[in-house]
């Protein structure tokens, strides 16, 4: 009697390994895109207003920034900077930066007037659930200035670039 009992306890304690958990609570396995390496988002309505401001009307602008050439890689440093800035770094990781090097280049280039239109989300949507403090805009811009200095854009433009966007704070940061 004893060792049925045993067996019937034993069975109810031990680990089902035929659940699938995933299943259970919702979760879905994202997969990259083969073509673009970007993993899928929810669906939203593209817009250049996304972008968070009008775009520069001076066509100087984009070539202090090297043309789409230089405007790539820009965008592209900036983001390899954040991911690699121990001030920053957490929160890029498990974030699709292959979508935002993209999305980055796309909003640089549109606000430059360099011939792109924006496909991302707006600044609001974008930011949301990411708890960006006002110290950790100020080490991305840092890393934006960096990446503009490789490029030998002149300070001038710098900062008449980093004017534009600051407008942008209030959107991204939310704590
Ligand atoms: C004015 C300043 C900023 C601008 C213009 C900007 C621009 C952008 C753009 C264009 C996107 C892509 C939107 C999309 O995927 O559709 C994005 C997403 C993102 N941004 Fe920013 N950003 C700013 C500040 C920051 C700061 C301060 C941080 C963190 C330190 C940050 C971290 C991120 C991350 C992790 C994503 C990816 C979110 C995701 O895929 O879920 N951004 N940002």
């Amino acid at each position: 009697m004893f060792s049925i009992i045993l067996t019937l306890v034993m069975l109810q304690e031990s680990p089902a390994s035929n659940i699938d958990w995933d299943k259970e609570f919702g979760v879905e396995e994202k997969v990259r895109d083969p073509l673009t390496g970007e993993f899928p988002i929810e669906p939203f309505a593209p817009d250049n207003a996304n972008a968070g401001a009008e775009p520069f009307d001076n066509a100087k602008m984009a070539s202090y920034f090297g043309g789409h050439e230089g405007i790539r890689k820009i965008a592209e440093r900036t983001v390899e900077l954040s991911e690699q800035d121990p001030r920053i770094s957490a929160i890029f990781v498990a974030r699709d930066t292959v979508r935002l090097k993209r999305t980055l280049f796309e909003q640089f280039c549109y606000l430059l007037d360099a011939g792109c239109d924006y496909s991302g989300r707006d600044m609001i949507t974008a930011h949301a659930d990411l708890g960006v403090k006002m110290a950790d805009l100020n080490a991305l811009v840092e890393n934006l200035q960096k990446a503009m200095r490789e490029e030998r854009v002149p300070f001038a433009v710098q900062n008449r670039f980093l004017a534009k966007l600051a407008p942008m704070s209030k959107d991204v940061v939310t704590r």
